[in-house]
Formats: C-alpha cells, sequence, structure tokens
C-alpha cells in the first residue's frame, strides 16, 4: 500500500507537525510536507532555511514492534542514501552523503536529514525522519552565510523538478532500507554507504564539540553507525553528535572543510 502524502502551505516544522499527529494518536506510516517552513529544525537545533521550491517533507515511522536503538540509528543514514538515489534517477545529478547524513553534489550541500524518535529503554516506538532537499530553491533565496556551501537542483541543472515526483523516488529507495533496519539487517545498509559515503577511506579531521581534533582515516562505520577513525595506533568510534568531520586538506571546497549546519 501507498505511504499516505500529506501536503500543507506553510508550517512551523514538518518534523514538529508529524509528532503532533503521533502525540494525537495517529499510528499510519505517513509523509508530511510543506511548501515552506517558518521554523525549520537542523541537526544540532540549527535553523534550517526553507524557501518555496524545496521539498521540505517528514515521514512518520510509527512501529508495531518497539525497535531497537541500534535499528533506529540507522534511520538518518538510510534517508540520505535514499535522498541521494532518488536525486540521480529523477535528475541524473551524482550525490554522494557526507557521514553522518548530509547529501552533498560537487562539494556542496544539497540536501540533509533530521531524524527524532521517541521510545523507552533502549527501544524506538515511534521515529520522525525529515528531509530537507533544495529542489527548485535559487540559491540566491537562502541566507547569505549559506551560499557558498550549499546547491540545489535547479542550480545544477537549471532544470525545475516535480516536488511529488522526488518525494515517490525517496520514498520508493527508503522503502527496502527502512524494511531491511525493521528485521533488524544493518549489514546491507552498511555496505550501500560504503559506496556512497564521501571520504571513506581517506584522510580525515575529526573534530569534538570542544574543538578537540583527530587525526586519521575514515576507515567505516560500526554496528551502530558511528564513524571508526583509524589513528594508525587505535581505531576510535564518534557518534555523530560529538563530533564533525572534515577534511585534511585546507583547499577543499567550503562547504567540506567549514562546518555543516545551515
Ligand atoms: C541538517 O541540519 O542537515 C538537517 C536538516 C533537516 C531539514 C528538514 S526540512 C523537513 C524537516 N523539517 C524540519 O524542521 N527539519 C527537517
Amino acid at each position: 500500500m501507498e505511504t499516505p502524502q500529506i501536503w500543507l502551505k506553510a508550517v512551523d516544522s514538518t518534523n514538529t507537525v508529524a509528532w503532533r499527529l503521533w502525540e494525537a494518536g495517529y499510528r499510519r506510516d505517513t509523509w508530511v510536507v510543506a511548501l515552506t517552513q517558518s521554523a525549520g529544525v537542523g541537526r544540532r537545533g540549527s535553523k534550517w532555511a526553507s524557501p518555496l521550491g524545496g521539498l521540505w517533507a517528514s515521514r512518520l515511522l510509527s512501529f508495531a514492534r518497539p525497535l531497537p536503538m541500534r535499528s533506529a540509528s540507522w534511520l538518518g543514514l538510510a534517508l540520505a542514501l535514499a535522498t541521494a538515489r532518488a536525486v540521480e534517477e529523477v535528475s541524473r545529478v551524482t550525490a554522494r552523503v557526507k557521514w553522518p547524513n548530509d547529501v552533498v553534489v560537487g562539494g556542496r550541500k544539497l540536501a540533509g536529514v533530521l531524524v527524532e524518535t521517541r521510545g523507552v529503554e533502549g527501544q524506538a516506538l515511534a521515529a520522525v525522519a525529515g528531509v530537507g532537499l533544495n529542489v527548485n530553491v535559487r540559491i540566491a533565496d537562502l541566507p547569505p552565510a549559506l551560499r557558498h556551501k550549499a546547491t540545489s537542483l535547479y542550480e545544477e541543472t537549471g532544470e525545475r523538478f516535480s516536488l511529488r515526483a522526488v518525494l515517490l523516488a525517496v520514498e520508493r529507495a527508503f522503502l527496502p532500507l527502512y524494511r531491511s533496519l525493521l528485521r533488524g539487517e544493518y549489514i546491507p545498509l552498511a555496505a550501500q554507504a560504503r559506496q556512497r559515503l564521501l571520504l571513506i577511506d581517506e584522510p580525515v579531521l575529526v573534530v569534538g564539540e570542544d574543538g578537540a581534533v583527530w587525526r586519521g582515516r575514515f576507515a567505516g562505520l560500526d554496528d551502530d553507525g558511528r564513524l571508526v577513525l583509524d589513528t594508525g595506533a587505535e581505531l576510535l568510534h564518534f557518534g555523530s553528535d560529538q563530533v564533525h568531520l572534515r577534511t585534511e586538506s585546507a583547499s577543499s571546497s567550503a562547504y567540506l572543510s567549514g562546518g555543516f549546519s545551515r
């Protein structure tokens, strides 16, 4: 059966609207989509600029049986991979994923993903997986501070795309990944991630909230989707809420070597 979609003109945040549905007792997996958001939220509580032309969409995931947090921790990467795949399908623009779950084209951020979960004792009862994808957005319509590190499908191709077609492509790519997570299988997802993750096997800097810096090779992801850094002396594991990933080389693009919240 098709996942229902609720399209709205203007909301505060589609993640918040999806949670309001869940809090009101609604238990069906559903996409909540808005043409604009007045209070779009990014990772780490940052603001997410949401002008007309973007796909601002949140998928409510209501689990029939509680989902172990380990599986839930892969949802963001699953939605980012699905978004990258959808982008390629509809536009033929090559998209990569920057850990943990940014979708990047040519060193600029095209989309971001924010997953929130609600649950008890290591089990998720529901999640809201939100994606912000610059489809027909003009970079000039984004805040000046973002213009040098963001891109859109319109800027990349000079074409406009149907938001509904893009959402359908995202859903088509997301569903098999989501189903495998529901079965507790995240290894296929990790394998797919290896193909699409930027900087994998390359020298990187991992920067902590307090400015601490670790140098090493981005060796892969562990069972919880945490970044594994091979320092040469040891393997260190980093959760996505603790650190930023940066390139070693200062000549890399502004987005990849700089911060990545919007
Ligand atoms: C990031 O910081 O990269 C994540 C951005 C996620 C933005 C999307 S837009 C749709 C959904 N609603 C929100 O308020 N945030 C997410």
